[in-house]
């Protein structure tokens, strides 16, 4: 597949590089400064992949990209919580979404598959009744990627093959960012609507406040390397026919419940 990576410069954007290319797919960049880019990574990795600068916010230039680039895939992981005070991600949620909607239509109502990165806010707290995560969460911790989440449920499947991964969070196994000659493989459970293996902590019996203070503990047990991350993701375009979580939101843990050493 040829697929749009936006966001190449960030932590899992530039994890997604080598592992998308190690699945046997072509990777078009997209960062807002080549130079940043070629800085990050391995030159040999540089050398086998197409950059392009735009800014996500443009949602025509990302229509252009995608039509210029042929891409069949979009995997954005462009987008940081804050900006200028002003949150991002959920208005680069809508323009990368509505711009490769719109490419979907022109090429006769084939629709691009495509991954966004939320928060693990966004799934359902296991036990409340269909409650979410948010709900037990600080607003400032989690209303971008409500938006994200709201952005997306509101786009039809028939017209983008979405998924959104929702993170706890992300951290890294290395910081070089070097061609790989295989896929890694990860090891995480995944599952949708809801966080896949969820325990709670003892904490959650204790009354009235239990239900938030369990969230402390469980969400730590949710934390997952970027490169398993990245390989999960990469892993997911190969199955070109594969339409598990299209149009769902996701969760996924690393086996054991924590970080894999
Ligand atoms: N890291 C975590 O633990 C975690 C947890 C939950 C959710 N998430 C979500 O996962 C996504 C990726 O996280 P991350 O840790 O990789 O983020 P990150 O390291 O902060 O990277 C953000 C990327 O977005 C790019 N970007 C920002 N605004 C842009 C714009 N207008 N147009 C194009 N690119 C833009 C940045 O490019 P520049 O280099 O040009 O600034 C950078 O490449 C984010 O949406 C984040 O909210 C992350």
């Amino acid at each position: 597949m040829r697929v749009l990576l936006l966001g190449a410069t960030g932590n899992l954007g530039s994890r997604l590089i080598p592992a998308v290319l190690a699945h046997g797919h072509t990777v078009i960049a997209s960062a807002r400064s080549r130079e940043k880019l070629r800085a990050l990574i391995s030159p040999t990795l540089f050398d086998r992949i197409e950059v392009v600068e735009i800014d996500a916010l443009d949602s025509p230039a990302v229509e252009d990209i995608l039509r210029t680039h042929d891409c069949e895939a979009i995997v954005n992981a462009a987008g940081t919580r804050i900006r200028d005070g002003e949150q991002i991600v959920g208005r680069i949620a809508a323009s990368v979404s509505s711009a490769a909607v719109r490419v979907g239509k022109q090429r006769g109502g084939k629709p691009l598959r495509a991954w966004f990165i939320g928060g693990m806010g966004s799934l359902e707290y296991p036990g409340t009744g269909g409650r979410h995560v948010q709900d037990y969460l600080p607003v400032w911790m989690t209303e971008h990627h409500r938006e994200t989440a709201a952005v997306l449920k509101a786009v039809p499947t028939a017209d983008l093959a979405w998924t959104l991964l929702c993170v706890a969070f992300m951290v890294a196994d290395s910081k070089a960012i070097e061609l790989l000659e295989h896929p890694r493989g990860h090891g995480l459970r995944v599952a949708a609507r809801s966080p896949p293996d969820w325990e709670d902590s003892w904490v959650r019996v204790v009354p009235l406040v239990g239900v938030y203070l369990n969230l402390i503990p469980v969400l730590r047990s949710y934390a997952t390397k970027l490169e398993d991350t990245a390989d999960l993701i990469a892993e997911s375009l190969t199955k070109k026919e594969d339409r598990s979580y299209v149009g769902e939101l996701v969760g996924m843990k690393e086996a054991g419940g924590k970080e894999r050493g």
